[in-house]
């Protein structure tokens, strides 16, 4: 997905910019760009390309831009392919304006159409570049940028982060925001943009945050934030007290590895104040019997690895908590006329917080008066912000496109979530909860115990990266950890894979299976146990190789697969979060034995921020 960065100072801007736009590499993208004030020519000059930032780094090493004043781009194409002319930033006729956007303008066609009527030519495809072009068309009346900017946000619908600079400022940017994150990174003698903090988190770690509908005017020494009847706006100042070292790989050769090998200290920052020794406390979220009793309907909405999380949620408040709960994929809920009034508790999961749909789903619950509860990792967000209560996954910055610790982070505090829901309405005892409370405070040494095993599942890579086709099997909660590491498979490893509920191959699927199938069948829940390994054998005797993921202790499955991971044993509500982690090492294996490029996939983006 795109990101910004932007830079005012007093030092050479480039350098900046192009760390900035590394740090941001993580989100996907494919293109990049700087537009740059030179104070000699008293130009905007811009240079971008298609591809890595590399090509852009070695085009600046060819025609190097100076100055103290730039912005910068990565762009995930959306409107027009990922070229040259399509890479940001874009500019209006005479590089005078120069303009970043993150976020899609909707209307961009009606106004191109009224802009070209008035004689504007347009180089790209992009909506972008009507932005660019709108505001010259303002600043040509009274040479007013700011105004200016301010009656193209009126003109404009859809969501942006937009960056702008014009040659006739040198001393400034402006910066606005609507739907789509957006950061003003504050130094001394110098400020900063970007769309989040990794790209400035080496200069600064006090910030304001920007939120919808304001516009920001940046010098060197100065930071004006307005609202969008022009009126100013004092902010706070936000410390981000992230570990710079925890936004970058520490050593491991992935973003992906580091993550993983992070869960046993994940696990325990979700607990850690949480599992308290007479119940649970969820931040700041209030949650008792009265609270309860007035909801009688429980959504749980997600996307992607979040809404598999979100899934263990849904079982385990259904089999615990003995409410009916619904879970659905948010680019889904949106459109299906959903059953909400006040009664209504909608959860919705996100790691980033940005996601487009379960953005857009949690605002429309909230329109029809649901009361909403946000898990999100990424602080200030636009869900964690606008949610009703917010309980965080504590999982620090992601950057691997492929998610490991926060979907972690997310199952540890949806099952506290559970666990809650279960005490307040007395579905278990004190005891019970201190008995699974004493599990839970397992779980960072038990996550540790798997990844000492990992030179076991790269055996079993080197053994099984000649499948042409992976089922994940698994019936309950397990069936859930498969549909997580099918997807872990698809997405770095880009080997088809399908999860199933075991007991459904036999309505079609087994047809598929062959010699060349691996099938990984997941057989923690040990109620579950005799029925799941009857499916692995079906599987195993049509040809199909078998990897087990079973409990420590658990010798009878060795008679159904070719192969066992044993996680270490903990409660059948905990087994997710063990049982998950194989599935992670084990894709991340098989990606790297196919030579892919595991942090940054194919086509996927970190953060899904259009429909
Ligand atoms: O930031 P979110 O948790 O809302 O993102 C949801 C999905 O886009 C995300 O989980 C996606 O499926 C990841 N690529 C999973 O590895």
């Amino acid at each position: 997905m795109c990101g910004i960065v932007g830079y005012v100072g007093k030092g050479d801007a480039v350098p900046v910019l192009m760390n900035g736009l590394s740090k941001l590499e993580y989100r996907g993208y494919d293109s990049a760009g700087v537009a740059v004030y030179d104070d000699t020519s008293k130009n905007v000059n811009i240079c971008k390309t298609k591809g890595r930032i590399q090509n852009l780094q070695d085009k600046l090493y060819l025609t190097p831009l100076k100055g103290r004043l730039g912005i910068g781009h990565t762009r995930w194409a959306t409107h027009g392919e990922p070229s040259d002319i399509n890479a940001h930033p874009h500019s209006s006729g005479k590089e005078k304006i120069a303009v970043v956007h993150n976020g899609i303008i909707e209307n961009y066609m009606a106004l191109k159409e009224e802009l070209m009527d008035k004689g504007y030519k347009f180089l790209s495809e992009t909506d972008t570049e009507i932005v660019a072009q709108l505001i010259d068309y303002y600043y040509s009346k009274d040479s007013n940028l700011m105004s200016a900017v301010f009656k193209v946000i009126e003109r404009i619908e859809g969501s942006y982060a937009l960056g702008i600079i014009c040659s006739d400022f040198p001393d400034r940017i402006i910066a606005v925001r609507k739907d789509s994150p957006l950061v003003i990174g504050l130094g001394e003698e110098e400020n900063f943009i970007a769309s989040d903090m990794p790209a400035i988190l080496n200069y600064t770690r006090n910030v304001y945050l920007v939120e919808d509908n304001e516009v920001a005017l940046i010098t060197k020494d100065n930071v004006k934030i307005f609202d969008n009847n022009g009126s100013e706006v004092k902010k706070e100042v936000f410390k981000v007290d992230w570990d710079i070292e925890a936004a970058e790989k520490s050593g491991y050769d992935h973003f992906m590895l580091k993550e993983i090998y992070e869960q046993p200290k994940v696990v325990k920052d979700n607990i850690a104040s949480r599992l308290l020794d007479d119940g649970i406390s969820l931040d700041k979220v209030k949650l008792d019997k009265d609270d309860i009793s007035k909801i009688d309907r429980i959504y749980v909405v997600a996307c992607g690895t979040a809404y598999y999380a979100g899934l263990v949620g849904r079982y385990l408040i259904e089999r615990v908590v003995r409410r009916p709960v619904s879970a659905e994929v948010a680019s889904e809920f949106r459109y299906k006329d959903p059953i909400i009034d006040e009664k209504t508790l909608v959860i919705v999961v996100s790691q980033s917080g940005e996601t487009a749909d379960t953005l857009a789903a949690m605002r429309l619950a909230q329109k029809a008066g649901a009361r909403t509860l946000a898990v999100v990792n990424v602080v200030g967000s636009s869900i964690a912000r606008e949610a009703d209560d917010v309980i965080y996954t504590l999982a620090g910055p992601e950057i691997a496109v492929a998610s490991t610790k926060a979907f972690t982070a997310q199952v540890v505090v949806m099952s506290l979530l559970a666990l809650k829901l279960a005490l307040e309405l007395e579905k278990i005892s004190i005891e019970k909860y201190r008995q699974i409370k004493t599990e839970m405070e397992k779980l960072p040494s038990l996550v540790n115990k798997i990844l000492n095993k990992e030179p076991v599942i790269k055996r079993f890579m080197h053994k099984y990266i000649g499948s042409k086709n992976v089922f994940y099997i698994g019936r309950g909660l397990d069936y859930i950890v498969s549909m997580e590491g099918s997807l872990k498979l698809k997405e770095i490893a880009y080997l088809h894979s399908e999860p199933y509920a075991a007991g459904e191959l036999k309505h079609g699927p087994i047809s598929l299976i062959e010699e060349s199938t691996l099938v990984v069948g997941v057989v923690t829940q040990e109620e579950l146990f005799e029925k799941s390994v009857s499916n692995m054998r079906e599987c195993k005797s049509r040809g199909a190789k078998v990897l087990a993921v079973a409990m420590d202790g658990n010798s009878e499955i060795r008679k159904y697969a070719d192969d066992v991971f044993f996680i270490p044993r903990t409660h059948w509500m905990l087994t997710p979060i063990l049982a998950n982690i194989p599935q992670q090492i084990f894709a991340y294996h098989m990606a790297l034995g196919l030579g892919n490029d595991v942090d940054k996939p194919r086509n996927l983006a970190k953060s899904v921020t259009v429909e």
